[in-house]
Parts: C-alpha cells; structure tokens; sequence
C-alpha cells in the first residue's frame, strides 16, 4: 500500500503475516488487514483456527516469522524489545477471558498500575484518570472494593478499565466474555461498541459467540490460520 499524504496511515496494518514455530507447525498464515480508528472487529473461527496467535500478533505479544505488522505506521518488527514494551503499553490494551486482576489490590489500585508504569502521568492525575474510568464503566462504587469482592461481570469490567488506563488506540480482547452470562457478556460487548464509535478507538475482539459477533462492525473469520471472510457488518 503506498502512503496516500491525504490519509494517515491505518491504525494498524498486517502485511502478509505468517507464524510458524521450529517445530514446523504453522499457527497463522499470509494474513493481510488493516484496521482503523472506529472499527470494532471481531475475529472469529472454530477452535484451533489461530484467533489467539493473531491476536497475540497484531498486539506485538509476539513476533511473526514473516510479514510484518505496522503500528500508526511504524514497521514493529524494526523496534528491540524495550521499544515494542513501551509501545504496547501507551497504544494498546488487553483484555482477557481471566480478567487477571491482581487480587490484593483494589480496583483503582488495577486500574493505576498501568498509569503508574507508564509514569506520564502526575499522582492526582494518574488517580483522577482511574476513577474517572471505573465511573465511565459504571463502577465508581467498586473503586475501594477487592475484586473478590466483586462480581464476574464487574471484575471484567475493571480489567477493561485497567485495559484503557494509558488510553490506547487500540484495544484488544481474546474471548474477553467467556466466562460471563449472556446478560454480562452482552453488556461488555456495549461498552467495546460504544470505544468504537465514540470513543474512535480500533477493538479487536476474538470471539466464539456468533451473536456477539453480529454486534461488532466487521467480522473476520479464520479456518487453519488463514482468513476465509473479512465482511462488514450491517449496522443495527
Ligand atoms: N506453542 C504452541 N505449540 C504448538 N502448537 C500450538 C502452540 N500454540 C498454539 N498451537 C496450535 O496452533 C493452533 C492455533 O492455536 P490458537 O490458540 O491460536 O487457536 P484459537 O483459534 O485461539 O483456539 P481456541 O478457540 O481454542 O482458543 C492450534 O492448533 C493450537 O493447538
Ligand atoms: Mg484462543
């Protein structure tokens, strides 16, 4: 894709990545996609299809064998360890199906270790951005709160707050629902919506719940590493 001066460069770009490991199996194959700021996409296919490589991929947790990835246009594959850490940490959240939360710490105590490894951010600052998100995920009661004080819905909540504490352009969530009801998991599907389009950040979600999937603008489906569809959804 050549640079177009009137366009920046997508959010993120995956051109031809490929994943194999020494021992010969291929995790992902010749994956090329772009995504930008507004998309909520969600990536599915049957287990085993290589949804958490790619993901893991696209959010620089690994490298590819070949192809290369762009973040904001910047060949990742270009930066040391050191700078693809810092990288991920100011442009890029995670979410996970265990949200991971660390249990003797409150849920701001979470949502500040982000901010605080980062360190942009003043100490009043830092703890006014945390509570200014737990209160935009409904959460603001649960500050103080453990997360074994809290539930399942709302732990995820918080990890997803933890996820958008350094404010990423990115967010990124491998079945981020899989351990939630479906009235939970439907309301976390809201919230990643609502980053989207509000917000214009990129979310990327892996998913096995097709109609969670239908709530996403995109959906990309994977068999045997590769992408079989990349389609946009109809609104509504
Ligand atoms: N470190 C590894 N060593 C060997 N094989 C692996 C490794 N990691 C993943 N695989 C294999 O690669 C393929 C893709 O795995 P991946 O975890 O990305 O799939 P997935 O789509 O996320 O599956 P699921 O829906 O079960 O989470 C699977 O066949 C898996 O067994
Ligand atoms: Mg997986």
């Amino acid at each position: 894709m050549s640079a177009d001066p009137g366009r920046p460069a997508p959010l993120l770009a995956a051109e031809g990545v490929t994943k194999r490991l020494p021992e010969g199996v291929t995790l992902v194959s010749d994956i090329t996609l772009t995504v930008t700021g507004g998309e909520f996409v969600a990536i599915t296919g049957p287990s085993g299809s290589g949804k958490s490589s790619l993901l893991y991929l696209l959010g620089l947790l690994d490298r590819p064998t070949s192809g290369r990835i762009l973040l904001e246009g910047t060949d990742t594959a270009l930066l040391a360890p050191p700078d693809l850490a810092a990288l991920r940490l100011a442009r890029l959240g995670f979410v996970f199906q265990f949200h991971f939360l660390l249990p003797e710490f409150s849920a701001l105590d979470n949502v500040l270790i982000p901010i605080r490894r980062r360190g942009a951010l003043k100490p009043a600052a830092a703890r006014a951005r945390a509570l200014a998100l737990l209160g935009a995920l409904g959460l603001a009661e649960a500050a103080e709160k453990l997360p074994e004080q809290l539930s399942g819905g709302m732990r995820q909540r918080v990890a997803i707050a933890r996820a958008l504490a350094n404010d990423p352009v990115l967010l990124m969530a491998d079945e981020p629902t899989g351990n939630l009801d479906t009235k939970n998991a439907a309301a976390v599907f809201d919230i990643f919506a609502k980053l989207a389009a509000e917000e214009g950040r990129a979310v990327l979600v892996v998913t096995h719940d097709a109609d969670l999937a239908r709530r996403a603008t995109r959906r990309i489906h994977l068999v045997d590493g590769r992408i079989v569809s990349d389609e946009t959804n109809a609104p509504g």
